[in-house]
């Protein structure tokens, strides 16, 4: 990993209108409402938070496929989103979804799956073959699966085509969005390992968006805690994990069961309630309404994110402040 950004995001918005209301009386769904970060290249950035929190609509707007409301997204310093057009070209970027089954044409081989894109990026046909049958061999993908059709495949073979497409173009960062929670256990950990081993024989930079708080600990440098379209907090690994500062990370964690004994009894502070609706966010702080800590400053005023030490950020007004083992 170096310190070299690939992707800064700079105060980026995502708000969706409630067409419902018609223009005039027009709301919006602010499900990503000011986040800025850094991806720095050859990193893993896991990327967590609740249903809801606004992850994947922020890494579409990395992807390319989702404009945002408002400011940008730069990878490698170029403004992914400057000219009119407004369409970022998927070369450096390339994605893979939770559910392999319905983002491959159930009508096309699997040849022809992945000889498409190369097709649309000007390959040639015979280019393409190479291509494929490099590729195909890179993510230990058996090659008389090609002439078979998606429904053919196991969970973890349409897995395995997923992120053979997503990696032909040799793209600089993949985003993993939830890539093996639609897979049987037994195959999770082997789609892990072997993502981990792509990312260093590719060099590729990982954002990895998951639910599962002990996947994204093994997989990531740093972790980015998201709740209601903001950053809560963000930091290195084992300083988010272990040594977290704000109320929702440690209610997040809650939820896996501690590594050691000396860890701390984090089962007090499981979250309750849900998360609130993102169309009439208040002033002050998003996670206001279930925080244990909360005083009247978080009512009004929204906590920026401080620096608690070398890397890690926390969005909390007492953060530094609160002691998590107290009653
Ligand atoms: N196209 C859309 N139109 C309107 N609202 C949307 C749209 N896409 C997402 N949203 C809303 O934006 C918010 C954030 O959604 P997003 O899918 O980014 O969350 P997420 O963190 O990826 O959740 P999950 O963990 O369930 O995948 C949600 O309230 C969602 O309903
Ligand atoms: S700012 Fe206040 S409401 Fe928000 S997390 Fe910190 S203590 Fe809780
Ligand atoms: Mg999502």
């Amino acid at each position: 990993m170096s310190a070299k950004p690939i992707v800064e995001i700079k105060d980026i918005k995502k708000y969706f209108p409630l067409r419902s209301l018609g223009k005039k009386n027009a709301k919006f769904v602010k499900a990503v409402d000011g986040v800025s970060l850094e991806v720095y290249e050859g990193e893993t950035l896991g990327l967590v938070g609740e249903s809801g929190s606004g992850k994947t609509t922020l890494a579409k707007m990395v992807l390319g496929l989702l404009p945002p409301t408002e400011n940008t997204v730069l990878i490698e310093g170029r403004d992914i989103w400057a000219g009119k057009h407004k369409k970022a070209n998927g070369r450096e970027v390339s994605a893979v979804f939770q559910d392999p089954a319905s983002s491959l044409n159930p009508r096309a081989t699997i040849y022809k799956s992945l000889e498409r894109p190369l097709l649309i990026n000007g390959y040639s046909k015979e280019e393409a073959r190479e291509k494929i049958m490099d590729t195909v061999e890179k993510v230990n993908l058996r090659k008389e699966l090609l002439d078979r059709f998606p429904n053919e495949l196991s969970g973890g073979q349409q897995q395995r085509v997923s992120i053979a497409r997503a990696i032909s173009l040799m793209p600089k960062i993949l985003v993993l969005d939830e890539p093996t929670s639609a897979l049987d256990v037994s195959v999770q950990a082997q789609t892990l390992n072997e993502l981990l081993r792509l990312q260093k024989e590719l060099n590729m930079t990982y954002i990895f968006i998951t639910h599962n708080l002990s996947v994204v600990r093994y997989m990531s440098d740093r972790i980015c805690v998201m709740y209601g379209g903001k950053v809560m907090e963000i930091g290195k690994t084992d300083d988010v994990y272990f040594h977290c500062q704000h109320p929702y990370t440690i209610g997040l964690l809650s939820s896996v069961p501690p590594l050691h004994p000396k860890q701390r009894d984090r089962k007090k502070h499981l979250l309750s309630g849900d998360m609130p609706s993102l169309i009439d966010v208040g002033e002050g702080c998003r996670f206001c309404s279930r925080c244990k800590y909360a005083k009247e400053q978080c009512q009004t005023t929204e906590p920026p994110l401080k620096e608690m030490g070398a890397g890690h950020f926390v969005a909390c007004h007492f953060a530094g402040e609160i002691d998590f083992d107290a009653e």
